[in-house]
């Protein structure tokens, strides 16, 4: 037995067995029932608290359970949750201005989630691309090692077969080159295609940032070409790197933009941001969503903008991401036959490691109530709410210090 967050029991056991009997098995979890969320901590079923370096990967960006954003959702949920899109919305209206003005961009398409936003960048540029070229011009140009999320389309767009294999086939049109080489890309950029399309951080291939000459290359090519540039930030953008969106890190501003994962705080969201022609590409009927944009996602999306702004959280992703960083090289020198390499940006970090050690890394981690992940089983990928200090990163850095040791014993 255990305890909610009000101190009422509840039954760890029966909630395993409901899970595997009656949840589709499509994740590998981890055996803790979380009761309880506040800034960069969790509590468990048993009253553990837990330091949280993975925020529901990259989500909960200001931290869990802000209050200013609970109590955004709060007075929305009793005010209005939901209305068509076939209706004007004035904090849908207010959110699209804003993320307009940070993102540089000029229109927003609303949607739930990443791979959704990416779906609607897919259907945007093939249709830009016909518009300008005729039929065959549908192709997009992804990058080994992406991920852009696990409907059809977005898994087409991820050049990692692993993920594709059991679906296949998977939608044409998508043609894959590898990260960081430009004259590769150039060669395969011809009359068919409509959009390159990349992660400025790649993310689940593990926190691997683009070359920013080759970002900016790539920029060139595609204006050259007449391309679309889509840039996925649903990872690394919303404040994340520091900068709101991890291609400001490079000075590259994309033709599309999609963002979701943190844009709410963790209330689902997501958005494909486009500018210039391409923002009027998609007319009635070509595209939509039942919930995207509803009042409420908007409400908790607003409120998010809001204390990313008030309380200087961007500020705090670059600088405590960089004593994160600094802190995990010098244990890295340390244990150098072990860690491979430290890379990352802001509050995006990960650590490779020389072995396949990173399970049993996290393991440790976990035992010590702190959350993190492994992307693959050699990298531990480091994504924490935005509002983490110092001192807590301090006591990752000192965890890992000491299991790296007993790994190495
Ligand atoms: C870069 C990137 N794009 C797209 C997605 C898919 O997002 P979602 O899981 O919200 O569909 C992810 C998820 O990890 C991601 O990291």
């Amino acid at each position: 037995m255990g305890i909610d967050a009000d101190g009422a029991p509840i039954d760890v056991a029966a909630i395993h067995a409901q899970d595997k009997q009656f949840v589709m098995g499509t994740y590998i979890r981890q055996p803790m029932v979380f009761v309880k969320g506040d800034g960069a901590r969790l509590w468990d079923s048993e009253g553990n608290e837990y330091l949280d370096f993975l925020a529901g990967i990259a989500v909960t960006q200001v931290g869990h359970c802000h209050p200013k954003i609970a109590e955004a959702i709060s007075k929305q949920a009793h005010t209005l949750m939901h209305v068509s899109n076939l209706f004007h919305n004035a904090l849908q209206a207010q959110l699209a201005a804003r993320l307009c003005g940070l993102t540089g961009m000029d229109k927003v398409f609303f949607c739930n989630s990443g791979a959704e936003a990416n779906e609607c960048a897919i259907k945007l540029a093939r249709k830009r691309g016909k518009q300008l070229r005729g039929p065959d011009c549908y192709e997009i140009i992804t990058f080994e090692g992406s991920f852009h999320g696990r409907t059809l389309g977005a898994l087409a767009a991820t050049a990692q077969p692993k993920y594709q294999e059991a679906f296949a086939p998977m939608p044409l049109g998508f043609i894959y080159t590898k990260l960081n080489d430009l004259t590769a890309l150039d060669n395969l950029i011809s009359e068919r295609t409509c959009a390159v399309m990349v992660e400025p951080i790649q993310g689940e291939s593990g926190v691997r940032p683009v070359l920013p000459a080759f970002l900016k290359a790539v920029r060139a090519l595609c204006d050259e070409a007449e391309v679309l540039l889509i840039l996925d930030e649903v990872q690394c953008g919303t404040g994340r790197t520091g900068c709101f969106l991890g291609s400001h890190q490079f000075g590259v501003k994309g033709d599309v933009i999609t963002m979701a994962k943190g844009i709410a705080d963790g209330f689902p969201m997501g958005a494909c941001l486009a500018s210039g022609e391409a923002a009027n590409t998609l007319v009635p009927g070509d595209h939509g969503s039942t919930f995207a944009g509803q009042p409420l996602a908007c409400a908790a999306a607003l409120a998010t903008l809001d204390v990313l702004e008030d309380e200087g959280l961007m500020q705090n992703a670059e600088e405590v991401g960089a004593f994160l960083v600094d802190g995990l090289k010098s244990i890295a020198s340390r244990h150098s036959h072990l860690v491979n390499e430290v890379r990352g940006i802001g509050l995006m970090v990960g650590v490779e490691f020389t072995k396949p050690v990173a399970k049993q890394l996290l393991a440790g981690l976990f035992k010590r109530f702190i959350i993190a992940n492994a992307v693959g089983d050699s990298i531990i990928r480091l994504v924490p709410p935005l509002v983490i200090t110092r001192e807590q990163c301090t006591r990752l850095i000192e965890a890992l210090d000491i299991e790296l040791t007993q790994i190495a014993a």
